[in-house]
C-alpha cells in the first residue's frame, strides 16, 4: 500500500470557511490525503483565507512566506490558497507569491483535485469562477466516520446586500440557496455518525429560500429529525429576520435561545451611509419582538467603529443602542476600508479616534457579557458535552446560550446532554455540577 499523501490546511475567518476546509479535506481525501496538524509534514498546504479586514489578508501573504523552507525542502509540496483572498486577488496572488501552485476561489472546491493535478504537472493553477451549479454538488459524498457532537452546515452562500464597508458580495457572490432535502440528507447523515447539535451557516442565513417556508420551514423539518437535538444559525440580517423565524424561537424546542444579530452602528445617519436599509429603531423594535417569542435569548451582534464620517454623536448613539439591547455576546471592530468597496473612497475617521472608540465600546460589551454571564450561577442550564475540559475528570460543552461549561464529571460522556446548575461564572466559561 502506497504512503498516503498529507493535507495541511490552515483556516482563518468566519466559520463558513471552517466548514469549507471541512470539505476540502474531505474532497482531496478522496485522491489519497490524509490530514496532518504539522504544516512541516505536509504534502499539500491549504490557506483557506478571509478579506473582511486588511489584516486578515495581510497574515496570508506573511504565513506564506513562511513555508519558503519547506518547499525548498520539498519541491513536490503543493501550496494552495483558497477562501475570500483568492477570490478578491487571484491573479495578483500568483504575480506575487511564486510559492504558490493552486488558487482556488470559494465557489470552485469541487475543482481541487483537477486543479492540483495541473500544479503537479508543472502548471500553476487559478480557478475564481462563480459557476451556476452548487459546488457541493459536485464534491464526493461526506465520509461515514464518527465524528464529534457538533457540526457547521452550509445551508445559504453568498450576499446581495452591498453593505457599503463590506467585500462579502464581491467574494462570495450573490445569495444562493442549497434546497432543503440536500440540506436534510446531509443532515441526516450528520446525526448518523454521532452529531446532536447542527449550526446552520450562511452569510445571511436568513435570507434562505431553499425551502418554501424559508429558513424558519427548514428549521421545522430539521427538528423533526430524532437524534439531532440541538439548532442554531448564523449570521443573520436584520431585515431578513421574518414573523415566521422570530415565532420558531418561542415554538421550536430545539432552536437554541441564542441569536447573532449584527447592526454595526446604533446611529441611523451612519446607518444610511452604511446602506444597511434599516434604523436603529426598526432594530430595536425588532428584538423586542425577539424578546417577546423568547424572553431569555441572549443576544449577540457586531459592530464597526470609525464608519467614514463617523462622529463622537454617532458614536454615542451606538453606545446608546447597546445600553438598551444588552448584549450577552459581541464582536466589534475599527473600520478597515476594504478596496472596491464604495465607503473606502471617503472620508476616513482619524485613527487614534477610531481606536478610542473601539476601547470604550470593547469595554461596555464586555461588562454586558460578563454581567450576563454572572447572572447565570445559580441556574440550571442544559450542556451538550463536547470534550474533556482543561483539567482531569473535566467535560467541556456548550449551554443552549453558547456559554461555555466546565462539568466534573465521572458517569457523563462526550456527546451527551445533561442538566448542569452553574456555580461559578469565570473569565470566559461557566463552571457547573451535574443535577442528580
Ligand atoms: N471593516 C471592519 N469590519 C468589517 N466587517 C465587515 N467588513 C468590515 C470592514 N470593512 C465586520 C462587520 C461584519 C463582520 C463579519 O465583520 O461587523 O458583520
Ligand atoms: Fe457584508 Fe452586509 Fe452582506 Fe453582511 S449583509 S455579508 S455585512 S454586505
Amino acid at each position: 500500500m502506497s504512503v498516503p499523501k498529507k493535507l495541511f490546511i490552515k483556516t482563518y475567518g468566519c466559520q463558513m470557511n471552517v466548514y469549507d476546509s471541512e470539505r476540502m479535506a474531505e474532497v482531496m481525501g478522496g485522491e489519497g490525503y490524509v490530514e496532518t496538524d504539522r504544516a512541516e509534514d505536509a504534502d499539500m498546504i491549504l490557506l483557506n483565507t478571509c478579506h473582511i479586514r486588511e489584516k486578515a489578508a495581510e497574515k496570508v501573504y506573511s504565513e506564506l512566506g513562511r513555508f519558503r523552507p519547506l518547499k525548498a525542502a520539498k519541491p513536490d509540496l503543493t501550496i494552495g490558497v483558497a477562501g475570500c483572498v483568492a477570490q478578491a486577488e487571484g491573479a495578483e496572488i500568483i504575480a506575487r507569491q511564486p510559492l504558490v501552485d493552486v488558487v482556488v476561489g470559494p465557489q470552485s472546491y469541487h475543482r481541487l483535485p483537477e486543479l492540483t493535478a495541473k500544479a503537479r504537472n508543472g502548471a500553476r493553477a487559478l480557478d475564481t469562477e462563480f459557476p451556476a451549479d452548487d459546488k457541493f454538488d459536485g464534491m464526493a459524498a461526506r465520509p461515514k466516520a464518527r465524528r464529534g457532537p457538533t457540526a457547521y452546515l452550509t445551508v445559504q452562500e453568498g450576499c446581495d446586500k452591498f453593505c457599503a464597508f463590506c467585500v462579502v458580495p464581491y467574494t462570495r457572490g450573490a445569495e444562493t440557496s442549497r434546497p432543503a432535502d440536500r440540506v436534510m440528507a446531509e443532515a441526516w447523515d450528520l446525526v448518523e455518525r454521532g452529531v446532536r447539535e447542527i449550526t446552520l451557516l450562511g452569510q445571511n442565513v436568513n435570507a434562505y429560500n431553499g425551502h418554501d417556508g424559508g429558513l424558519a420551514g427548514l428549521i421545522r423539518v430539521l427538528a423533526g429529525i430524532d437524534g439531532l437535538e440541538r439548532i442554531r444559525f448564523t449570521t443573520s440580517h436584520p431585515n431578513d429576520m421574518d414573523e415566521a423565524l422570530i415565532a420558531a424561537h418561542g415554538e421550536v424546542e430545539k432552536l437554541m435561545p441564542y441569536l447573532h444579530l449584527p447592526v454595526q452602528s446604533g446611529s441611523d445617519r451612519i446607518l444610511k451611509r452604511m446602506n444597511r436599509k434599516h434604523t436603529a429603531k426598526d432594530y430595536l423594535l425588532l428584538v423586542e419582538r425577539i424578546r417577546a417569542a423568547r424572553p431569555d435569548i441572549l443576544m449577540s451582534g457586531d459592530f464597526i467603529v470609525g464608519f467614514p464620517e463617523e462622529t463622537e454623536a454617532d458614536f454615542a448613539a451606538t453606545m446608546a443602542l447597546v445600553e438598551t439591547v444588552g448584549y450577552g455576546q459581541a464582536f466589534s471592530f475599527k473600520y478597515s476600508p476594504r478596496p472596491g468597496t464604495p465607503a473606502a473612497e471617503r472620508d476616513q475617521v482619524d485613527l487614534a479616534e477610531a481606536d478610542d472608540r473601539l476601547q470604550r465600546l470593547q469595554a461596555l460589551l464586555t461588562l454586558q457579557q460578563r454581567a450576563r454571564q454572572d447572572a447565570m450561577v445559580g441556574r440550571e442550564v442544559s450542556v451538550l458535552f463536547e470534550k474533556p475540559g482543561r483539567f482531569k475528570g473535566q467535560l467541556a460543552g456548550k449551554s443552549e446560550y453558547l456559554h461555555s461549561v466546565h462539568v466534573l464529571t465521572e458517569t457523563a460522556s462526550a456527546g451527551e446532554i445533561a442538566r448542569v446548575r452553574v456555580v461559578a461564572s469565570n473569565a470566559n466559561s461557566l463552571t457547573g455540577e451535574i443535577v442528580a
